[in-house]
């Protein structure tokens, strides 16, 4: 019997996910399930890795099952993950010998005042596309190295392994130690033209080579998986917002698309030469397709979005559902004058300040839980603002519209806003599974599934768009108070 799909497993910040396609990029079934997200100081964001696993082994028999198939059923299976969370594990008995940081940890900050000193800012970002930041993988397993009694000298005897998620997962489903380049391209410690372990930033970051995955391509078989996908060809790795742009078929240079989950992100393809930011944007790869030249990408990462929303809900309780956003927010016609600037891992681009603390900004009595709700969402559209004017000055071509994707662009209070603040069209892909779904075709491609990306692009459809309504004079008003909002959370240095 010849395969009729292709399976996904999105590896995100607060679920794991199993997505299963058909030929025509259409869903047949979907599982996920949560994890818990550990707390154990300010700023510290902690992972099990183990549960990780456990939920992914769980989601991956909920789909198939869903879609009434079986591992034969399965021409490859994709992996995309957050990205720059950082495991290490035991390669004899499986086990992290940690919980995994999260790349919305800022326990860095210390080690990378350090680093910036003693070999300047500058050295990392002209390999790596990178700026010195919390964020990034390297500096977390450099702190883990440090901190986990013994772990340095088992790293250098080859005992412990480090990878992202992708690595962890491809290990646990096939026992091959690999990455890819765009999860690679996260770490601090890939040279961005080479597309190989730099040594000599490996040896700034005090990091042991022999514990590194091998870097592959985004699209290849790495191994044929064991247990409930007993066979199957495990065909790609995708860091998620790479994924996305693949899924939303952004294979053009010029071409742009923004994520919005737990933070959002936007990424431009740039061809196949990395461009350099002077405006506070990473260079970062978009994807290899084995045996052709990379793609590199412009990326404007914000933190912070849909955990603000969370955030109302569970540390708040002003809403009982994230959907509730919307409609609390549509009891009040405005802002009332009130910005939310959620700075809880210091400020991403272009501002990459990891010391920023979030502010809420024009507090009176007149502000009411409707208003705090408006400025939540206004501040993920005015965050994009911010990072669409960044890739204007960085790239000749000025942003003629924007493709979204991501939970968030269910709310169409938020998709008006962000059409008003840009000024461009936003345009809503059908399947807003993006990130599952560039995953699937990657590795769709990888087998044969998908012959190539020109039938990957007809398959694209938009669902919705949203044009700008909002008045010049409004805009560079609000613009200018977001502004002076933003500027308190840098002012608080702890
Ligand atoms: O870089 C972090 C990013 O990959 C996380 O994405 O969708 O899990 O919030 P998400």
């Amino acid at each position: 019997m010849t395969p009729q799909y292709v399976a996904a497993i999105d590896q995100g910040t607060t679920s794991s996910r199993c997505i299963v396609f058909d030929h025509a990029g259409e869903i047949v079934a979907v599982a996920q399930r949560e994890h818990r997200q550990i707390f154990p100081r300010p700023g510290w964001v902690e992972h099990d890795a183990e549960e990780i696993w456990d939920n992914v082994q769980q989601v991956v028999s909920e789909a198939l099952r869903a879609a009434g198939t079986d591992a034969a059923g399965l021409a490859a299976i994709g992996i995309t993950n957050q990205r720059e969370t950082t495991v290490v594990w035991d390669r004899s008995t499986g086990r992290p010998v940690a919980n995994a940081i999260v790349w919305q940890d800022t326990r860095t900050g210390p080690l990378l005042r350090d680093l910036a000193s003693a070999y300047g800012e500058e050295r990392f970002r002209a390999r790596t596309g990178l700026p010195l930041a919390t964020y990034f993988a390297g500096p977390k397993l450099r702190w883990l190295l440090d901190e986990v009694d013994g772990l340095r000298e088992r790293a250098e005897r080859g005992e412990v392994l480090f990878g992202t998620m992708d690595s962890w997962l491809i290990w646990k489903l096939t026992g091959e130690h690999v990455t890819d380049v765009t999860n690679a391209s996260r770490t601090m410690l890939m040279d961005l033209t080479t597309l190989d372990w730099a040594p000599d930033l490996l040896d700034a970051m005090g990091v042991p080579a022999a514990m590194l995955p091998e870097i592959r391509c985004s699209a290849e078989v790495y191994g044929h998986a064991t247990g409930v996908l007993a066979g199957v060809p495990v065909a790609s790795a995708l860091g998620d917002q790479q994924a996305a742009l693949f899924g939303q078929t952004c294979f053009q240079p010029g071409e742009a698309k923004c994520t919005y989950g737990t933070g959002s992100f936007l990424l431009l393809n740039t061809g196949a030469t990395p461009v350099p930011s002077t405006h506070g944007l990473l260079t970062t790869v978009a994807y290899r397709i084995k045996d052709q030249p990379p793609a590199y990408a412009l990326e404007g990462a914000i933190a912070v979005t849909g955990s603000l929303v969370q955030w109302l809900r569970d540390n708040l309780g002003l809403i009982s559902s994230a959907a509730e956003v919307e409609e609390l927010a549509r009891t009040v016609d405005d802002n009332g004058g009130c910005y939310v600037v959620p700075a809880f891992s210091g400020l991403f681009a272009p501002h990459w300040r990891s010391d920023a603390r979030g502010v809420i900004a024009g507090l009176t009595g007149y502000i009411t839980k409707g208003h705090l709700a408006r400025a939540a969402l206004e501040a993920s559209a005015w965050q994009t603002r911010e990072v669409v004017d960044a890739m204007d000055s960085d790239s000749d071509v000025a942003l003629r519209r924007l493709r979204v994707d991501g939970g968030m662009t269910a709310n169409g209070l938020l998709m008006q806003f962000l059409a008003d603040v840009l000024d461009v069209p936003v345009v809503r892909s059908r399947i807003t599974e993006t990130t599952c779904l560039g995953a699937a075709y990657a590795a769709g491609l990888a087998v044969g599934f998908w012959p190539d990306l020109a039938t990957l692009r007809a398959q694209w459809r938009s669902d919705a768009q949203w044009e700008s309504t909002m008045t010049p004079e409004l805009r560079d008003r609000e613009l200018g108070q977001w502004r002076k909002a933003v500027q308190r959370t840098l002012d608080w240095v702890e």
